[in-house]
């Protein structure tokens, strides 16, 4: 399970990103970067991000810690921005928090060389989870203490906006032409030998148990939580194995 703290101050909205996520306060004092409920994406963002984020880690790339914040709708009484005040209004209950990385820079390839090995597992992995938001345009990667993490794994898993076509969806090919870091050769072919192996059906349970029962509840077509759970991790299962030669797009690749 996800560690569970309690907001205990709003600080600021982080006001590049697209569903406003704000920097918060917690009862263990630290700080986080939270990402609402109650945000115009819904609460299968905050499922996408928890499912990429701890499989992501769990593959060895670097994503700040995730943490289930319990917000109390009240903080938002005394916010004077009235964008701010109605999303914590409409966030009251479990929200998602990770980590926030002080200091880190925005990623900028001209600036930062990755080499060709880190690229590849990068770019192998937003393949297998459909990640369309890692552009060159907007990366959505910090570089924090001389190294490379990765962050906004909202705009993934397609297939969970309509399950009956999920295992259809999870077949189709991933454009590749556009990611923030196909100009540094990304070996996704050494990638896929190193990683696809990791994603197990134990990993991918492992995995899908940290997602907060509030965010699955109610799913049509699914009795419980843990079926929808199930669901979540089957196309990744198929997809592991087979990505790397679905990947398009990469220069030197077919
Ligand atoms: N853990 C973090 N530590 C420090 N800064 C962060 C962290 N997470 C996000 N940021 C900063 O906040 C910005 C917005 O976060 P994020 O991309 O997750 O939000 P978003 O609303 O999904 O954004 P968008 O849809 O515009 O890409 C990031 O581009 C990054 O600059
Ligand atoms: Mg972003």
């Amino acid at each position: 399970m996800l560690k569970e703290v309690i907001a205990t101050r709003y600080i600021t909205p982080l006001r590049e990103g697209g569903s406003l996520p704000g920097l918060i306060e917690a009862d263990d004092l630290g700080m986080y970067v939270l990402k609402f409920t109650g945000a115009g994406q819904g609460r299968k963002t905050l499922v996408a991000e928890v499912v990429c984020g701890e499989l992501a880690r769990r593959l060895g790339l670097r994503v700040p810690r995730l943490v289930t914040v319990t917000l109390d709708e009240v903080l938002g009484l005394g916010e004077p921005d009235e964008q701010v005040q109605e999303l914590l209004r409409a966030s009251g209950g479990t929200n998602l928090g990770m980590d926030f990385l002080s200091g880190a820079l925005g990623f900028d390839p001209l600036a930062f060389p990755v080499d060709a090995e880190e690229a590849g597992r990068i770019v192998w992995f937003d393949a297998l989870v459909n990640n369309v938001d890692r552009s060159w345009r907007n990366p959505n990667l910090l570089r924090w203490r001389g190294e490379l993490w990765l962050v906004d794994h909202g705009a993934t898993l397609i297939w969970h906006h309509n399950w009956p076509g999920a295992d259809t969806s999870a077949r189709r090919p991933y454009d590749a032409s556009d990611h923030a870091l196909a100009s540094f050769g990304p070996d996704v072919t050494a990638a896929a030998e190193q990683l696809a192996p990791l994603v197990t059906e134990e990993l991918l349970a492992e995995v899908t148990a940290e997602i907060p029962d509030v965010w699955l509840a109610g799913e049509p077509g699914f009795d419980t939580p843990d079926d929808l759970r199930r669901a979540y991790a089957r196309p990744l299962l198929a997809r592991a194995a087979v990505v790397h030669e679905r990947i398009q797009g990469l220069k030197g690749a077919v």
